[in-house]
């Protein structure tokens, strides 16, 4: 089977990569030139772990050139589906079908997340059938989570073609409307997001009560099957380009239908006042900010990505910075033009009066086997508390 990809980001990139190392023989489109070379070249343009490794070995052909696709037997589409005015924007997606459909009458099918009648919008307006197919892959764990899903949805008619496609997961496929398998994709998101905004709330009150602690409220919530022991988390909240993104978007989306999404708004809410929550805390625990030189470990919006798009690390920085005297930065892959920066967490360390942990990379635990003297605050609790002579960690009571 001939497969085509338009839109080479994260999700489309990773698609080629893990279909051509399949066996599918795959070409990958997009408008970027400049992308296009370097892929071409064998230069991977973004960071995510093992994707160069399934590049090499699948060797998918990379063009600008839409007419390769006529010999598709079916085209994925992952361009992306930003959010403008609150309202998500789908001219990408309108755009690329349209190219696609003059080129080719075989299925297309939609990876990028799109709202509910998105998939009938494109069929009014093109002759091919289109099937939606979103994706549930994590940044920083993208291969392994398109190899492994846990489910693969397939709305729409005649969609065989596609449960092949990705039968070598053996993931349970669930086979259901375009409009279903549209939404599916948003409830995720914005329930994911609604999970650790929870966790956050409990966090805050843990911060009250002595003797509590969140990450031990939300290991024995978690053992409970019915809640499950992922993303309950307690931090500076969620980032990237995803869950701020869509849970706007579905909020908007049903707005239009006169439906408030009440749970998806406080959530948003919650989140959006991490950052000023872990600045209070740090005010209530020095008596002057403007006097303290800060190291800050951290600015990608999570670990094992160099994404630092909607991310909390990099909201902090901004906001810190004018509060402290001296604001450094390390993170071992993401770099943000205009941000200070040290190569080195130990030469980072130097002369610095407080730490912040602001992603959690699991390379900052090396602080457990410093002798730390300085106060650390934790704002994505990867540290043991134990090992540090003062520790102000998100969902944990400081003694006085
Ligand atoms: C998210 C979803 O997890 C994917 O299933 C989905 O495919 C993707 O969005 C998308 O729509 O494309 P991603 O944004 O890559 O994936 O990253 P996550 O691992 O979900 O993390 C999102 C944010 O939540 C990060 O800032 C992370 O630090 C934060 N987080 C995550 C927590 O604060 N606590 C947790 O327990 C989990």
């Amino acid at each position: 089977m001939k497969i085509g990809v338009v839109g080479l980001g994260f999700v489309g990139l990773v698609t080629a990569a893990v279909l051509s190392s399949d066996g599918f023989e795959v070409i990958g489109i997009d408008v970027d030139p400049e992308k296009i070379r370097k892929l071409k070249e064998g230069k991977v343009p973004i960071y995510e772990p093992e994707l160069e490794k399934y590049i090499r070995r699948g060797n998918p052909e990379f063009s600008l050139d839409y007419t390769l696709l006529r010999s598709a037997d079916l085209t994925f589409v992952s361009v992306p589906t930003p959010t403008v005015d609150r309202n998500i924007d789908l001219s990408f997606i309108f755009d690329a079908v349209g190219k696609i459909s003059g080129i080719t009458g075989s299925d297309i099918v939609i990876k990028s997340t799109v709202v509910p009648g998105t998939a009938k919008k494109i069929m009014d307006r093109i002759p091919n059938n289109v099937i939606s197919n979103p994706e549930f892959l994590r940044e920083g764990a993208a291969i392994h989570d398109t190899l492994h899903p846990d489910r693969v949805i397939i709305g729409g008619n005649n969609a065989e073609l596609v449960e092949r496609v990705w039968s070598f997961t053996g993931a349970p496929a669930i086979k259901t409307t375009n409009e279903n398998a549209e939404l599916i994709k948003y409830a995720s998101n914005a329930f994911l997001a609604t999970k650790i905004s929870f966790i956050n709330e409990i966090a805050n009150l843990c911060e009250q009560i002595p003797e509590t602690d969140v990450d031990t409220v939300a290991t024995g919530m978690g053992l409970d099957r019915r809640i499950g022991s992922t993303f309950l988390k307690a931090g500076i909240g969620y980032g990237g380009s995803c869950f701020p993104k869509d849970t706007q978007a579905l909020m908007s989306f049903a707005d239009s239908f006169g439906q408030e999404m009440k749970i998806v708004r406080s959530a948003t809410e919650v989140n959006e006042s991490r950052i000023q929550r872990f600045l209070d805390r740090m005010g209530a625990f020095f008596e002057n900010l403007s006097d303290l030189k800060v190291l800050q470990l951290g600015l990608s919006f999570k670990d094992n990505t160099n994404d630092s798009r909607e991310s909390p690390a990099l909201n902090l920085y901004y906001k810190l910075k004018d509060r402290v005297k001296q604001l450094t930065v390390y993170d071992p892959v993401s770099k943000v033009e205009g941000v200070d920066y040290c190569m080195d967490l130990e030469v980072g360390l130097k002369d610095k009066d407080a730490i912040v942990i602001a992603t959690e990379w699991p390379e900052f635990k090396i602080l457990e086997k410093m002798d730390v003297k300085i106060p650390i605050f934790d704002g994505r609790r990867i540290l043991d508390p134990a090992k540090f002579k003062k520790y102000i960690g998100v969902g944990l009571y400081e003694q006085g």
